[in-house]
């Protein structure tokens, strides 16, 4: 799965802000690249308090990406490439200028009241419950000044959150839901779906879980809901999917949003362990570990370095080098991997000065823009006609896509034989995990299907280490380095190879 960040991909009209027609123009290079699927981050109708995780249509594009013609001639486009479209479905929160929120917000008696969740406040005048919102450090509750009580925004003020205890919101939300699919699009990437879980059900937690309310609302009816989505994408004949993003309190929960056999729900749940693991073996290889772990089968895992939300990985681990490394791994892992546009070029964070900052939370190094060319600066060029919304990566002269689209040595290079492999290898694709144990800073696993077995091994440390003897008649399949045969050399600090058996 590829994810693009729309405003960051590139720029089809030349006004600054990535657009359709800049994915349009770039199609067949996701192609090249060997993916399956692009996920777009959200491009509906919205006020951009959140780039466009405040919707105020469902159903229609922001002018600043395009319009309906331009999502049906990209969706065309995509299909003829053999890719399929996810797009981000928003179903926590809209905008508070959606024509929903204006017309609760307008009047206690309004029909739309109760699809959002509004409260009194208490008697002393504080807020309804303790709850404090994801963002900005400041309660879940923004009181509206027009009828004396508050609405809920687990994010911002400008994101309050629909009321699924309502059977009208989850009708209207599964007319979205209609909208995309009727037009053909493939699945969905489901923003903190487990949020419409809680309903109104929102009274005080812990001091210490009203902080993070997000991780606190597991609740029996979201499932409830998310069956019954799962249902309506069944019954659609393009079978589309749906990966969820799930937050909770206890690492791995996550993966009970994919439901049982007889009552599935998601398809993928999201596991962010990955991301927020430093690169240390024994971390990694726990991390893995707790991953196979909680999606063994019939449970399949996703594997994510890198999204719109936390600093790339390629500035986290801090080097090239461990960089190629997370490749190999997360393309010859157990699960499905979530690579973030721009990560298989290797880009850093932009550096965003102070008076650039425009995401309410600090996420904006993350969506630097992609550096097609090498000719730039920080803030020009790079095939970008006019300078972009935000900074470009760090390292945007010696990593953008033409530096290294014909060079089989260089990430993109190293990326695309991955993912080659992986699409032309059984084991790899689907087969089994078995996880050797931890031997120093080197980590080992084999993936196997019927008589085929791949091992792959990873050299975490910034020591050579020998290399083990009952390896020495595999071939290599694809190396992080140079290495094409096994000569018995030892493993490079940070090399990663994957081994095949004749
Ligand atoms: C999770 C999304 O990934 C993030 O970008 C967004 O700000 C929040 N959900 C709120 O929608």
């Amino acid at each position: 799965m590829y994810q693009i960040y729309p405003r960051s991909f590139a720029d089809g009209n030349g006004d600054g802000v990535g657009d359709l027609r800049g994915i349009i123009d770039h199609v067949d290079d996701i192609a090249a690249l060997g993916v399956d699927a692009v996920w777009l981050s959200p491009i509906y109708p919205s006020p951009m308090h959140d780039f466009g995780y405040d919707v105020a249509d469902y159903c229609n594009i922001d002018p600043v990406f395009g319009t309906l013609d331009d999502f049906d001639e990209m969706l065309a486009v995509l299909h003829e490439c053999n890719l399929r479209l996810l797009l981000d479905w928003v179903p926590n929160h809209t905008s508070s200028k959606h024509p929903w929120f204006i017309e609760s917000r307008s009047s206690i008696d309004s029909p739309r009241r109760d699809w959002y969740v509004w409260r009194d406040a208490r008697p002393d005048g504080s807020p309804p419950t303790n709850w404090m919102s994801m963002f900005k450090g400041v309660p879940a509750w923004t009181p509206d000044g027009h009828t004396g009580q508050s609405y809920l925004h687990l994010f911002l003020a400008e994101q309050p959150d629909l009321n699924w205890a309502n059977p009208e919101v989850e009708n209207a939300m599964h007319h979205t839901l209609r909208f995309w699919l009727d037009r053909g699009v493939d699945g969905f990437r489901s923003d903190v779906v487990n949020l419409i879980g809680k309903g109104t059900d929102v009274d005080d937690l812990s001091e210490e879980l009203a902080a993070v309310p997000l991780l606190a609302t597991d609740r029996p009816r979201g499932h409830e809901l998310l069956r019954r989505i799962r249902s309506l994408l069944d019954s659609y004949p393009q079978r589309p999917m749906m990966v969820g993003e799930v937050y909770l309190l206890s690492a791995g929960e996550s993966a009970s949003y994919v439901g049982t056999p007889d009552r599935p729900e998601l398809h993928l749940s999201f596991d962010f362990r990955a991301v927020h693991v430093r690169w240390d073996a024994a971390q990694i290889h726990r991390t893995i570990a707790a991953i196979q772990n909680d999606f063994s089968e019939p449970r399949w895992p996703t594997w994510v370095l890198s999204n719109h939300d936390q600093p790339r990985h390629r500035s986290r681990y801090g080097s090239d080098a461990h960089a190629r490394a997370a490749a190999v791994l997360s393309l010859t892992m157990r699960g499905t991997p979530f690579l973030y546009a721009g990560e298989e070029l290797g880009l850093t964070d932009g550096e965003v000065p102070p008076d650039r900052v425009v995401d309410p939370n600090g996420r904006d190094g993350c969506r630097a823009p992609i550096p097609w060319t090498p000719d730039g600066d920080a803030d020009t060029g790079h095939g970008w006609a006019t300078a972009p919304w935000l900074p470009f990566p760090t390292n945007a002269s010696t990593h953008s896509f033409a530096s290294q689209r014909d060079d089989p040595r260089s990430m993109l290079g190293l990326y695309r034989r991955l993912l080659a492999l992986r699409a032309a290898t059984p084991a790899l694709r689907s087969g089994a995990l078995d996880l050797a144990p931890l031997d120093g800073d080197l980590l080992r696993y084999d993936r196997v299907s019927g008589d085929q077995r791949i091992t792959v091994v990873v050299n975490c440390g910034t020591a050579a280490t020998p290399w083990p003897d009952d390896l020495l008649t595999a071939s290599v399949l694809a190396a992080s380095g140079e290495r094409i045969v096994v000569d018995g050399a030892p493993l490079d600090p940070l090399e990663a190879v994957v081994l095949g058996y004749e």
